[in-house]
């Protein structure tokens, strides 16, 4: 089960030349998440005021929330090269080396998915991010020694989907933790029309508010369904869009009123169908699903949490009395009602 691509929060590499053309470049661009620019933009004069690197980055929250943005956004803001890389793309310690001791001093390094660094170049890490710092060994066997290089001053930007993965250690080096919410709809709201206007297609203010109130709080999401939704009116001959293009569009994608796809609906009729509700644990979900474990856990939990269709127990998830009744089932009288 996965999901059509306009309902896909995490960036795909199809879509990568129109998405940066709608992304933001300075702070003043980056809509809603005024609690993060408000802290980031202090923290940012200060260090250019002293001179000085900006302390070490972390930014966390599920996908299609802006992380990748800010970290471009951040360096702009510091007038700083940046270098761009990925847990994953990072194999040998060897790799970081040649990148640490490469960068031009008061650049940023953005670590992209940084919870995936294996863990022995994770420490490398540590003493370049705390010292300046790095050690490596030079020769095999008894004749093998090491010896210390040092790194220019930088700024590792980390991202991450769940800051529960990284190490304490890793962790503890970053001075700075950003954690990312879910957006408002008048933020979401913004972000569409500000899109539609990069993209030259004219919006009537509610189809806005239906393509924002529907995109699950994720910007990546209004992105792509507003791009949906233009093909339809476009198919039509309309050159600015409506609610009944907008509406079509985004029913013929089976998002319903809430902003919940279909995979979010058989999560939760799994759960209510299957395990009376629940509580039931994660591996079991993603095994009578057919869906991947770190999906449910990265992309379709956080979202049904916070807008409360579900509750987490330490025996496992719950279906709550809302899940209940957005299927259009009644609730039994077990059910956890958030609201009262
Ligand atoms: N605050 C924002 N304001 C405007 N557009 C945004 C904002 N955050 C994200 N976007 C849009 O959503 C897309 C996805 O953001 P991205 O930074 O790639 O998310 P992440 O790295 O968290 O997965 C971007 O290309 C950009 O067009
Ligand atoms: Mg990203």
């Amino acid at each position: 089960m996965t999901r059509p691509d306009a309902l896909q929060p995490q960036a795909l590499p199809e879509d990568y030349a129109p998405e940066l053309s709608l992304r933001p470049r300075r702070l003043a661009e980056f809509i809603g998440q005024e609690a993060i620019k408000a802290n980031l933009s202090v923290f940012v004069k200060a260090a250019l005021q002293r001179g000085e690197p900006l302390d070490h980055l972390l930014l966390y929250g599920p996908p299609g929330l802006g992380k990748t943005t800010l970290a471009h956004i951040v360096a702009n803001e510091l007038e700083a090269t940046i270098h761009v890389t990925s847990g994953p793309a990072i194999e040998r310690p060897g790799d970081l080396v040649g990148i640490l001791t490469n960068l031009e001093p008061g650049s940023v390094l953005f670590v992209d998915e940084i919870h995936r660094l294996p863990r022995t170049v994770e420490e490398i890490l540590y003493p370049a991010m705390e010292d300046r710092k790095v050690d490596i060994m030079i020769g095999k066997g008894p004749a093998a020694r090491s010896i210390r290089l040092d790194v220019p001053p930088f700024t590792v930007i980390g991202a991450t989907t769940r800051q529960g993965l990284l190490t304490g250690p890793l962790r503890d080096r970053f001075g700075i933790v950003l954690n990312f919410p879910f957006y408002r709809s008048e933020d979401l709201l913004e972000i569409v029309q500000r899109s539609c206007r990069i993209l030259g297609f004219g919006i009537r203010p509610e189809a806005a508010s239906e393509v924002a109130k529907r995109s699950r709080g994720t910007p990546r999401i209004a992105n792509r369904l507003l791009r949906r939704v233009r093909d339809f009116a476009q198919v039509d001959g309309h050159d600015t869009i409506d609610l009944g293009s907008s509406r079509r569009a985004l029913d013929a994608l089976e998002v319903d009123a809430s902003g919940l796809d279909r995979l979010d609906r058989l999560m939760l009729s799994t759960m209510i169908e299957k395990y009376q509700g629940g509580p039931v644990g994660l591996d079991t979900l993603a095994a009578s699903t057919g869906e991947d474990a770190g999906t449910i856990e990265d992309v379709v939990e956080p979202f049904l949490l916070q807008q409360g269709f579900i509750q987490r127990t330490p025996r496992g998830r719950c279906a709550t009395a809302l899940a209940y009744t957005h299927l259009g089932l009644a609730p039994p009288p077990t059910a956890p009602n958030l609201f009262g």
